[in-house]
């Protein structure tokens, strides 16, 4: 089924159901799950700089659990994977499809502890049609209490890195790893990264970016399911379906190891580069 008739099948079954539109919310549902069985991530390791990728320890996660809930997935959205076989959506379509992923996403329990702990879930914000994607890890408190990505100090300063390069936030598309705030800001785990997979992996099929930035190991494990350190892996361009991937330093990271702002600038001149976005004179050096 293509994408496209997948989504208007969904809308009319919501039509068919009596739902003449669909909210952004806070819905807190009981039993949704995923809507696609959830899968490794299919990324390609191959650097497109033309010199050869640092050879990623190809330890990939885990294979995602199945939930941690008894009642069956409902019926996918779409297929995510062959959704980027197909002709991308337009922003309309694009928009309609994220909320329609964003309700599914604030009624999952699939990881009981963090559904019983969130404020909200935490889906996305940005531009539908973005040639950018930045990836982090999970909200924070500030991000569960606003239900917005990256909006608490690291936030602020993804802000000024964005904005460093000559862009907006609502440019760019901003999303997370996980969609839930683990308790005490924690980091992931395996199960649960893979328990959200089936949600990431639909954003990016729906948005298609050019370009996604992961930041920091969590990001990095998920999407090229290697676990190789951030250190290693800059510098270089790999590919995740069609999007050239870069990989940098968190900007939590960044809040504890200021030095290494400059090592993020310096990713971030190269992403640049190869976005074909010029940067003023003093920041090109
Ligand atoms: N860190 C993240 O990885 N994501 C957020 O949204 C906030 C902090």
């Amino acid at each position: 089924m293509t994408l496209r008739r997948a989504i208007v099948q969904e809308l009319e079954s919501y039509a068919s159901a009596g739902v003449t539109e669909v909210r952004k919310g806070r819905r807190r549902a009981k039993s949704s799950q995923p809507s696609t069985p959830a899968k490794a991530a299919p990324a390609t390791i191959a650097t497109t700089t033309g010199r050869a990728a640092a050879s990623p320890k190809t330890t990939a996660p885990p294979r995602p659990a199945p939930a941690a809930t008894s009642s069956a997935p409902s019926a996918s959205l779409f297929d995510a994977q062959a959704a980027w076989a197909n002709e991308p959506l337009d922003r309309g379509q694009r928009v309609a499809a994220l909320e329609v992923l964003q309700q599914q996403v604030a009624g999952c329990t699939r990881c009981r502890e963090l559904a019983d702990t969130r404020t909200q879930t935490v889906f996305g914000v940005g531009n539908p049609q973005p040639r950018l994607v930045f990836l982090g890890e999970a909200p924070g408190a500030d991000e569960d209490r606003l239900g917005e990505p990256f909006v608490g100090r690291a936030g602020q300063l993804l802000t000024k890195i964005i904005e460093a390069c000559t862009l907006r936030r609502e440019d760019v598309y901003i999303l997370n790893v996980l969609k839930c705030r683990p308790p005490g800001n924690r980091t992931p785990t395996d199960e649960e990264a893979a328990h959200c997979w089936p949600y990431l992996e639909q954003q990016l099929a729906i948005l298609r970016p050019e370009f996604i930035c992961c930041l920091g190991a969590v990001a990095v494990r998920r999407l090229l399911s290697v676990t190789t350190a951030v250190g290693r892996l800059r510098g270089q361009f790999f590919t995740y379906q069609g999007s050239q991937v870069l990989v940098t330093y968190h900007p939590s990271y960044l809040l504890r190891n200021p030095p290494a702002k400059k090592d993020v600038w310096e990713d971030m001149k190269l992403l640049m580069a190869r976005m074909g976005i010029e940067l003023g004179a003093r920041d090109k050096g």
